[in-house]
């Protein structure tokens, strides 16, 4: 795509992304409507459907030919990545939102015929989208980021998903012990941005499409891996457990898992 058209298309999301936040926040105190999906941890709120069906509106109204994947269901039943496929998490980390109105993300991204060209994810409360794609780096609102240094696992800190470290999946608790500690934050888009900005060099979890989507875009463009744990190549279209990180700690992670 031509670099003026992504440019254009950068503020135009980017915009989507102020607005609704903007909408978010005149909302902070007034009562959640929250219903349960598959157990009392996994939360759906007003505001997930809210953001989802805002975001699916514009994406239509721009793109209305490219196909859009949603948590909530607002979306298409998308079955494949053939040309326009828009993926968006409309809030990430939902049971922060619910429990502490922080530590929660809004992310889109676009890929076309299978590649990312474009991936956000803003962090709402501190009011800060990482943003950009191949064609045009990657920006935490202006400032543009620098590749992070590649860190291997014992020099730095790893996000991990709460229930695969208590089931010791992956040897995850070896991989704890050899890393300088572990963090848990409870947003998969919070979790990338650490990885993006270095404060962490890497994070495992369990992601639905949605929850990696984005950030993989910015990752990739940052020098980072983004895998399936066992280092073998994410699938788009369904669940994965994803490791993102620095090259070494990757190889650090798989020759422990091997
Ligand atoms: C969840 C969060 C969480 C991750 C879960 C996701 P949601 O997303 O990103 O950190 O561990 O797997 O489902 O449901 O709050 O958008
Ligand atoms: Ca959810
Ligand atoms: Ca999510
Ligand atoms: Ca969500």
């Amino acid at each position: 795509m031509e670099i003026e058209k992504l440019r254009q298309m950068d503020t135009m999301i980017r915009g989507w992304l102020r607005a609704v936040r903007a909408e978010i926040l005149t909302e902070l105190d007034d009562p959640l409507t929250v219903q349960e999906k598959t157990s009392r941890k996994d939360l759906v709120t007003n505001i997930d459907k809210k953001n989802e069906k805002r975001f699916v509106a514009a994406i239509r109204a721009f793109d209305p030919q490219a196909k859009i994947l949603g948590e909530e269901g607002s979306g298409d039943h998308v079955t494949d990545m053939h040309g326009h496929v828009w993926i968006i998490d409309p809030l990430d980390g939902t049971l922060n939102f619910v429990k502490q109105r922080d530590n929660f993300a809004m992310m889109i991204s676009l890929y076309i015929d299978g590649k990312g060209v474009l991936g956000y994810i803003m962090d709402v409360m501190r009011n800060i989208i990482y943003g950009g794609g191949p064609q045009l780096g990657v920006f935490a609102n202006e400032r543009q980021l620098k590749a992070p240094a590649n860190l291997a696992l014992r020099d730095g800190l790893l996000g991990v998903s709460g229930p695969m470290l208590v089931h010791d999946k992956y040897h995850l608790q070896a991989i704890d012990a050899a890393s300088s500690g572990v963090r848990i934050i409870g947003s998969a888009g919070i979790e990338f941005i650490q990885v993006l900005m270095g404060k962490q060099n890497g994070y495992i979890s369990h992601l639905m499409p949605w929850d990696f989507a984005a950030g993989n875009v910015l990752a990739k463009e940052l020098g980072l891996l983004v895998t399936k744990v066992d280092g073998t190549p994410v699938d788009m279209l369904s669940s994965n457990d994803v490791l993102v990180s620095t090259k070494n700690t990757q190889k650090d992670i798989l020759n422990m898992i091997r």
